[in-house]
């Protein structure tokens, strides 16, 4: 191996930096065995975080990780999934740095209806996309994230409106008898597609709406979206399976059997969330345990999380990279709205936490994240993109921290302001656009993107299609 004298000289500079910061190189950076230990690593893991999101400077768009595919490497949703972490980190660090850059980022993507309908993405919008956002606001909310100024939409009137616009009979049509299409626009591949992500997402929404707001009408929709979810077969409720979708023409009969971490972590900390509303009914706890049984089984083996579907053979999308965060965060809370959840998801979630900062060792910096937490060290990932793997972590990391009591905000007792000039108007948020921009931010377009993952190319080989005109 011959190498070069640039690289000699890279090398010469770098090793006494490793040494000097780190002591033994590729030991990680991040201790979690004490609460100040935690919040210490939570701070690097977010300052790291936010090193990789600019929209906050000057000429560049706040809210989003820039252009989205085939510009750059994310879609529109995971700046929403971005500002929710950081939302999670200030409730439970108390550390306000980001605060104003977060409230920016949400409030430049909330659309003329205050719904969450950008123009400038629902061209390439999924229903799944918009709810990620909606959840973002819905958070801010339950947490008492300090209120935007008063000339813009609040919190859970943007939430609200987004749970509006997937509640209207335009987006829940009666083929496969109800449910959510996965993509917005008429002419999107994936809009004759009826999937669990953006069901899951739209149950979870609804669950959590009800609780907040204590209006049953959230929680019967809620119900319903369950109902329908099993009675379609896409969670299946004898194995607790949660699958991925079917077609419109077909009556969703042709289910698509990948299965995705996100969804499940949707639909259990929905299903808490229906628990806690409904004073604990043993329907719920029931649901509950064998959902979670199953999330458990299939994506934390050996009690560290793991995306199933592509993390094996390394054909995760960008967008799949960013699922473990999501995953770990909302079971997270799932161990505070339903308490007897705690026993079983705590431990795993902290051994799947430790195992995670493990790997932090890579980049310049030796102390980057990668995706592959089961392997024990730093590799890259195929696909593009480095702000899920650290999302992932921060995610994780920041969750240890949940039953240590509330440090940022209130208590989400529903008491935020509800006021300010949010119109939650629908008209225009479900207008087909007649795009043929290629769907986004779903677990099956980014199967599309890649193509390789057998058990998505369903979906996957339509958006190529697409992508080829
Ligand atoms: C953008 O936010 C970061 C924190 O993530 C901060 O350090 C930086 O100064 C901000 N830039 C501007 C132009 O406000
Ligand atoms: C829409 O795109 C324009 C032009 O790039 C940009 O200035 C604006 O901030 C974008 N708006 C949103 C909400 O992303
Ligand atoms: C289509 O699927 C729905 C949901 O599973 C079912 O209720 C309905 O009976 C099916 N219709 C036909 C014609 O098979
Ligand atoms: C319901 O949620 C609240 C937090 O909002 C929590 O304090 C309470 O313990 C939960 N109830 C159960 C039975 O877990």
């Amino acid at each position: 191996m011959i190498a070069s004298l640039a690289s000699i000289k890279a090398a010469a500079i770098a090793v006494p930096v490793l040494l000097a910061g780190r002591g033994i190189a590729a030991e990680s950076t991040y201790k979690l065995d004490s609460h100040d230990a935690i919040i210490e690593s939570a701070k690097t893991l977010a300052f790291d975080l936010m090193s990789l999101y600019n929209g906050n400077e000057t000429g560049e768009i706040p809210g989003v990780l820039g252009y989205p595919p085939p510009s750059g490497p994310y879609y529109w949703w995971e700046g929403g999934a971005l500002m929710s972490t950081m939302i999670d980190y200030w409730h439970l660090t108390g550390d306000d740095t980001y605060n104003d850059v977060v409230t920016q980022g949400i409030q430049h993507q909330v659309g003329p209806n205050n719904d969450f309908m950008t123009p400038n993405w629902t061209a390439a919008a999924s229903n799944d996309d918009q709810c990620m956002w909606g959840l973002a606001a819905l958070l801010a909310a339950e947490k008492g994230f300090p209120d935007p100024p008063k000339d813009q939409p609040q919190w859970l009137e943007l939430a609200k409106a987004v749970w509006d616009d997937l509640a209207s009979p335009d987006r829940h049509d009666d083929k496969c008898g109800g449910g959510l299409r996965w993509q917005i626009p008429l002419f999107n591949v994936g809009y004759d597609y009826k999937n669990s992500l953006p069901n899951a997402c739209f149950f979870n929404l609804g669950a959590r709406l009800a609780k907040l707001t204590g209006d049953k009408k959230y929680a019967d929709a809620s119900s319903e979206t369950w109902d329908w979810l099993t009675g379609v077969g896409l969670l299946d409720t004898k194995t607790w399976a949660v699958y991925d979708g079917g077609h419109v023409d077909e009556n969703c009969t042709d289910i698509n059997k990948a299965q995705f971490s996100i969804v499940n972590a949707y639909l259990v900390q929905g299903a808490a969330y229906m628990y806690n509303f409904t004073k604990e009914s043993d329907e719920w706890k029931q649901r509950i345990t064998n959902l979670n049984d199953a999330t458990l089984k299939t994506f934390f083996p050996n009690d560290i999380a793991f995306e199933a579907a592509c993390e094996k053979s390394d054909h995760c999308t960008t967008d799949m990279l960013a699922f473990k965060g999501l995953a770990h965060r909302w079971l997270a809370d799932t161990t505070q709205v339903a308490s007897f959840t705690a026993e079983k998801l705590t431990p795993v979630l902290r051994k799947s936490t430790e195992a995670a900062v493990k790997q932090c060792t890579g980049g310049d910096s030796g102390r980057e994240c990668g995706f592959f937490w089961s392997e024990g060290e730093f590799k890259e990932t195929e696909a593009e993109g480095t702000v899920g793997q650290q999302m992932n972590v921060l995610a994780a990391v920041e969750g240890l921290l949940i039953a240590d009591g509330v440090v940022g905000g209130g208590n989400g007792d529903g008491e935020t302001d509800d006021g300010g000039s949010s119109g939650s108007s629908n008209e225009g948020g479900s207008t087909p656009t007649g795009t043929t921009t290629a769907p986004s931010g779903s677990p099956t377009s980014g199967a599309g993107r890649i193509g390789m993952e057998a058990v998505v190319v369903a979906v996957g080989l339509g958006a190529v299609g697409l992508l080829a005109l």
